[in-house]
């Protein structure tokens, strides 16, 4: 199989100025409750790309735990190569696709971190072995091996004996202020529809991009 034969249309549905929220957050309301609707698999998984002090920008997948209009919030190790990023430069893009729906979401935003509080009862409501596993690894860092790092796991299990992890100070949320989002709909012949909002002024203006 060619990968050039491979194509296909898209069809399901129009996005227009007249059927959209004017809040995008409502928008991604909609369309969240829609994808979750469907079953799609990892609805809330989304790439987050950093700019790192190289000026290369970086992508990788965590997971959307929260949204309102102040923001979407992840949660991930301060010192992994995500968080350095973020701590030279908060400006980052998160970006939603489920092929299911023929849709991709687009947000530019600034990130900060959420308070203490909102991290420490994140961290301490996932399962044991998840905030084990947060607690002894180093996120980004080099390992000499898969066995060293299970070690690790086991020995600090035992430590613990049953008791739950202290929450780790390099772990925690970060709460995306947006300022800018990108709807976009497959449709037929390649003319898929692009809804854009961007704030100025503590509104949000929608303008239609060509596909
Ligand atoms: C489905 C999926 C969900 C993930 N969720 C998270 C997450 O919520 N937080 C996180 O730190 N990493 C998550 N990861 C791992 C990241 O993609 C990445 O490997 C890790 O955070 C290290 O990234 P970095 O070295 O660029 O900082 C997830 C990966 C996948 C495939």
């Amino acid at each position: 199989m060619k990968l050039k034969d491979i194509r296909r249309d898209y069809s399901q549905a129009k996005l227009n100025e007249h059927n959209i929220s004017p809040n995008p957050v409502q928008q991604f309301q909609d369309w969240m409750n829609q994808a979750l609707e469907a079953n799609i698999r990892d609805a809330t998984a989304m790439s987050l790309v950093t700019v790192g002090k190289d000026g290369f920008p970086q992508s990788r997948i965590v997971l959307l735990k929260d949204f309102e209009q102040e923001g979407f919030t992840f949660f991930t190790n301060y010192r992994s190569e995500k968080g350095m990023a973020i701590e030279a430069n908060p400006k980052i893009s998160l970006h939603f696709f489920w092929p299911e729906l023929e849709r991709q979401i687009r947000i530019s935003g600034i990130a900060c971190k959420t308070s203490l509080v909102i991290s420490k009862k994140y961290f301490h409501s996932r399962p044991q072995k998840s905030q084990i596993a947060a607690s002894i690894s180093e996120q980004s860092s080099v390992v000499q091996s898969r066995e060293f790092l299970e070690n690790k796991f086991a020995e600090y299990a035992e430590e613990l004996n049953g008791k739950n992890p202290d929450y780790p100070e390099n772990w925690g949320g970060y709460l995306v202020e947006p300022v800018k989002f990108e709807f976009w709909q497959g449709r037929e012949n390649r003319l898929h529809d692009r809804i854009v909002y961007e704030k100025t002024d503590d509104e949000w203006k929608i303008k239609r991009l060509a596909p």
